[in-house]
């Protein structure tokens, strides 16, 4: 029997590509590192699905995949898929929503509790041996408790955010282009609010919005300039939602006060600037990075795959016109 031919384009966890090889002819790039785009090329020329995390799938690569009929990403965000030409070439497309959810949500807690508190540079501080003796006047921060937290983009991962936040008594306003019960607003005690208010009023931003053609450049210098001087960025969404030029120029000039973030404009590069910001922390887009929940996204992202090549309509299909 032929089996359906797949390439996943990284080493994922053995009992998920076991799950998947009892079903397809799998070959994997064994590397956790991305592939070259003519080696993805290569990779794609023959199969029928292909699971990836973040490669690049343009519609000059789906030209090289005349068989390809699902791609399975590894992950919430789907914005390096060309899912219109996908959709038009019939092939399916799925995600790995919810099961990121609290890790993600988790993550960006930490780091607006990090540079809040200033952490990183305590850590610093105390490992370069500078620390001889407690001083009133040392790494003094930002109380969370009783601040408002701005959340942009009320979605899975944003309300999550706005959960942990009522654990510090905070106030939590909102502003999405969708609106939620009111039942909901009540259960999360968020407060709808127009998009400058949010920007006026928040303590902590937080960016919870995928990236889209909409969404590019939604916090550049107007934006950061509507924020209070004591006001926190924090972004754990898409590096690109942010002009990373105008932030860094909102820090130097202490236009806002400080900045959390796990993504980046042109990853992995960061604007040097920020490297040098002590009121910046920086992680290497790490949100949903905790085993429990990378197995959980693999293992999702399996079910897509089979369920797809299978005939059967995903759990999770970003394009479901293709299913029908
Ligand atoms: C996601 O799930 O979108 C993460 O950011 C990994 O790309």
């Amino acid at each position: 029997m032929n089996l359906p031919k797949v390439f996943i384009t990284r080493p994922l966890p053995p009992s998920v590509i076991e799950r998947i090889a009892t079903r397809c002819d799998v070959k994997v790039h064994c590397e956790d590192a991305p592939l070259e785009p003519a080696r993805l090329v290569e990779a794609c020329r023959e199969i029928e699905g292909l699971m990836t995390s973040g490669a690049r799938v343009s519609q000059e690569l789906l030209e090289h995949a005349p068989r390809l009929r699902v791609i399975a990403n590894v992950g919430v965000g789907y914005d390096n898929i060309d899912v219109g030409a996908c959709t038009r070439r019939g092939i399916l497309v799925t995600n790995t929503p919810d099961v990121l959810t609290e890790t993600t949500a988790d993550l960006a807690f930490a780091l607006l509790m990090a540079v809040a508190r200033r952490l990183v540079e305590g850590d610093c501080f105390v490992r370069e041996g500078l620390w001889h003796y407690w001083q009133w006047g040392y790494f003094w921060g930002a109380d969370l408790y009783r601040k408002t937290l701005g959340v942009y983009g009320l979605g899975r991962i944003g309300k999550a955010v706005a959960r942990r936040a009522r654990g510090f008594s905070m106030r939590v306003l909102y502003f999405d282009i969708v609106r939620p019960s009111p039942a909901l607003e009540q259960e999360l005690g968020a407060q709808f609010v127009d998009r400058e208010t949010l920007l006026r009023d928040a303590d902590f931003l937080t960016l919870h919005v995928p990236l889209t053609p909409e969404t590019y450049h939604l916090i550049s210098a107007r934006e950061l300039a509507m924020l209070k001087p004591s006001a926190f960025v924090i972004n754990t969404a898409r590096g690109q939602v942010v002009d990373e030029p105008a932030l860094v120029e909102a820090l130097r000039s202490k236009q806002i006060a400080g900045a959390g973030l796990d993504v980046f404009e042109q990853e992995p590069h960061i604007h040097p600037a920020l490297l040098g910001l002590p009121n910046v922390v920086v992680t290497p887009h790490v949100g949903s990075a905790t085993s429990q929940t990378r197995l959980a996204m693999a293992m999702l992202a399996a079910e897509n795959l089979l369920a797809g090549l299978e005939g059967r309509c995903p759990p999770n299909p970003v394009n479901p016109e293709v299913c029908t």
